[in-house]
């Protein structure tokens, strides 16, 4: 397969080159773009190395199969069109595109099927969304989410690079804030994005919409709390979610413990750090809620690979074995 990625040499983008590897997708043609800083720059694909490339409209005109981006909305918005005119499938990392009714914002082990015969540019969700959309999908066709409160613990390498540098340097003493609104070192801070009109963040907007969307439950009740904390990889989530049908736990065990991409822990929990390089959702700590028709539960995965570059490459996947490329 004819494969590109635009914001290769990014968190999300090297992780893509990796988990093009790690599934062993066919890549008979990879090119690697990010911006002019980067050019010339090697990146090493199965242990051969590649040079980026500056992308430019000119580069995007080549057929591809797949052209997967993550550098950004800015980016994605000028360039992924122009990618999309050309090859069969663009799969957008940013936030470019989710909102657009008529295309696709993909989870695979959740809607997938949307992915069926389609050509155009797929959106990759939020990497919180992700996570706790994977388990919630299974606990709604038992019985029926009406309502969800989540708080969140997203770390750094959430904002990219610059979010793991900010972390470093004030780790070794400097004061300066780098990309964020408060010092993160030994700190949390309870905004990220911007505060929209309504007191949310736009982190904690993309958390609503996304999961009324994925889950095709425009009615869905949800309150999110979108939290920065000075851990590098991976997000927790505390979840809350109220049902139509009575909970019975064994049930959601049960199910949580057979499904696809879901690691269920009754006897302990997952942190960020013991994730290492999983491309799982984990949940621990099920319980009751506030009453027989809720329950809460502790959700952990890597945002770099689950939350972003795992379910963009699921994406390529899943679209291949349905158009018959593998
Ligand atoms: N990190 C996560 O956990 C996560 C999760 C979900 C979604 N996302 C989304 O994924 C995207 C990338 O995130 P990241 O964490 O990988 O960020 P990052 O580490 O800051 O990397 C950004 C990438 O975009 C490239 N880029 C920036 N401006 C460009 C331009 N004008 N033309 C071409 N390339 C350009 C950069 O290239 P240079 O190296 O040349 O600067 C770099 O490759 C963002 O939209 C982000 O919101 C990230």
């Amino acid at each position: 397969m004819k494969i590109a990625i635009v914001g290769a040499t990014g968190e999300v983008g090297r992780m893509m080159i990796k988990c093009l590897e790690e599934f062993e997708i066919p890549v008979t043609e990879l090119d690697l773009f990010a911006s002019q800083r980067s050019a010339g720059k090697e990146l090493f694909y199965n242990d051969r190395p590649y040079k980026v490339q500056e992308l430019k409209n000119s580069a995007l005109l080549a057929h591809r199969d797949y052209v997967l981006f993550s550098a950004g909305a800015g980016v994605a918005k000028s360039f992924a069109p122009i990618a999309a005119e050309a090859c069969d499938v663009v799969i957008d990392n940013s936030s470019a595109f989710r909102k657009e009714e008529s295309l696709p914002l993909v989870v695979p082990e959740v809607n997938g099927d949307l992915l069926g015969g389609y050509s155009g540019i797929v959106a990759n969700p939020n990497c919180s969304t992700i996570q706790i959309i994977i388990p919630l999908a299974v606990l709604d066709k038992l019985f029926g989410l009406k309502k969800l409160i989540v708080s969140t613990y997203q770390s750094v390498s959430g904002s990219g690079n610059n979010g793991i540098q900010a972390l470093m340097q004030q780790r070794r003493g400097e004061t300066d804030k780098g990309i964020y609104p408060e010092v993160i070192d030994l700190n949390v801070i309870p905004q990220i994005g911007a505060f929209l009109d309504d007191g949310y963040s736009q982190e904690e907007e993309k958390m609503h919409h996304e999961s009324r969307k994925i889950l095709r439950l425009p009615e869905l009740e949800v309150s999110a709390t979108c939290v920065r904390v000075p851990v590098i990889y991976g997000h927790s989530v505390s979840v809350y979610a109220e049902f139509r049908d009575k909970v019975d736990l064994t049930r959601a065990e049960e199910a949580l413990r057979s499904a696809e991409s879901i690691i269920y822990n009754p006897f302990s929990y997952m942190t960020p750090l013991g994730l290492g390089s999983s491309n799982d959702s984990f949940v621990s700590r099920l319980r009751p809620g506030t009453d027989d028709h809720s329950l809460c539960f502790w959700n952990v995965a890597n945002n770099v690979r689950l939350g972003a570059a795992t379910n963009a490459v699921r994406i390529l996947k899943q679209h291949a074995k349905q158009a018959g490329r593998l």
